[in-house]
């Protein structure tokens, strides 16, 4: 186990500012993923940790040691990688084994170690392949068996499920969640998929543009975004926000109001989840908290229907029953409770709602 610790740590390519300053702490056996759009900074962040990038300033330590100097060989630490890098001349099962045969391990301990490895990524009948004749798929799981077989004290996993289709993703990502808490190995974890964080971390690192805006567990995260980015980014569909002004606890917004929030006056992005709003029987009068706004097209999502509506700019969701049914065009009412909405600042998108502050803290 290994208890990482970035301090201040930034890196630059020429006069680009690529990541930090930032602060950041992974627990002993904790599983914390950076999730962030395209070019916010996470593999490099991760390339820091590993040895591959040396920091332009600052500190990275491993259980309090000061890794500067230290080469990635010599940090105890398994990558998977976007591009999986496997030997293109070893076979699957000797790829797998290559860790292994570094140390002082018997023989059949480690063809016992690479067939488990091998079983637990469905790689049994690809063992005697060379990379080549895989699949982007399989050698992504080849890859991360070669990983899981020298159990590590650290991980560190740059995308590592986004070659595999959508079931697969599904299995390897519990098979990942899995692996690593049965070792307790402490795990960074990179992705751009909001879904991928919320289901697999222990704690999630909200990055944009180099710098961290939230750092939380994924309830926290979902529940009390910091910013309308985070709110905006994380969840499926992301949260609905919408442009207006807020005066004496009422938010108005193009065919919007909704009365009783807890927020001071002024210009604001607002925000609500599609599960938290309702749709309207016609019989029951104005509510105080409604957008009134024609159809724009229903998703059919199985167990539920997801309504579109148009507000000013912006599509709203709203998910509905699985009986629900309207045409595009037809007059829909919906009613957004004032305890369900969000309030961030209109200019700095920063939460600016009443309540107090989540617990696990974010900015840090
Ligand atoms: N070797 C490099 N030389 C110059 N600029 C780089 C280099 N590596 C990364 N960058 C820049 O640093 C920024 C962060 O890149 P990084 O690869 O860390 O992003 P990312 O969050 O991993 O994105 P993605 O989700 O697309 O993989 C980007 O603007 C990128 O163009
Ligand atoms: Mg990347």
């Amino acid at each position: 186990m290994a208890r990482i610790e970035l301090q201040q740590v930034s890196k630059r390519f020429g006069a680009a500012d690529a990541v930090g300053p930032l602060d950041l702490a992974v627990e002993s056996g904790e599983f914390l993923v950076l999730l962030g759009p395209s070019g916010c900074g996470k593999t490099t962040t991760m390339r820091m940790i590993a040895g591959l990038e040396t920091p332009s300033s600052g500190r990275v330590l491993f259980d309090g040691q000061d890794m500067a100097g230290v080469p990635p060989a010599d940090r105890d630490v398994a990558m998977v990688f976007q591009n999986y890098a496997l030997y293109p001349n070893l076979t699957v099962y000797e790829n797998i084994r290559f860790p292994l045969r570094m140390r002082k391990m018997k023989r059949a301990e480690q063809d016992a170690a690479v067939r488990a490895a091998a079983a637990r990524a469905g790689l049994e009948a690809e063992l005697g392949k060379r990379p080549a004749a895989l699949s982007g798929g399989q050698q992504q799981r080849a890859a991360l068996a070669r990983a899981i077989v020298r159990r590590p004290k650290l991980f560190l996993m740059d995308e590592p499920l986004s070659n595999l289709d959508a079931r697969l993703r599904v299995s390897t990502r519990a098979h990942i969640r899995h692996v690593t808490r049965d070792l307790g190995a402490t795990t960074v974890y990179v992705t751009h998929d909001q879904a991928e964080a919320m289901t697999l971390a222990d704690r999630i690192v909200v990055m944009h543009r180099g710098r961290i805006v939230q750092s939380g567990s994924p309830r926290e995260i979902y529940e009390r975004p910091a910013n309308a980015f985070v709110a905006g980014f994380v969840g499926t569909p992301a949260m609905n926000l919408m442009r207006g002004t807020v005066r004496g606890g009422v938010f108005r917004g193009e065919n919007v109001q909704i009365e009783g929030l807890e927020a001071e006056d002024g210009k604001v992005i607002l925000g609500f989840r599609a599960e938290d709003a309702q749709l309207l029987e016609e019989h029951i009068g104005f509510t105080g908290c409604e957008i009134g706004a024609p159809l724009y097209e229903t998703e059919q999502l199985g167990d539920a229907v997801m309504v579109l509506v148009p507000a000013g700019d912006a599509i709203i969701s709203v998910k509905a029953a699985r009986s629900f049914e309207a045409r595009p065009g037809d007059q829909l009412r919906i009613v957004v409770p004032p305890d369900a909405c969000h309030v961030f600042d209109g200019e700095t998108g920063a939460r600016r709602d009443r309540m107090a502050p989540a617990t696990g803290g974010w900015g840090r």
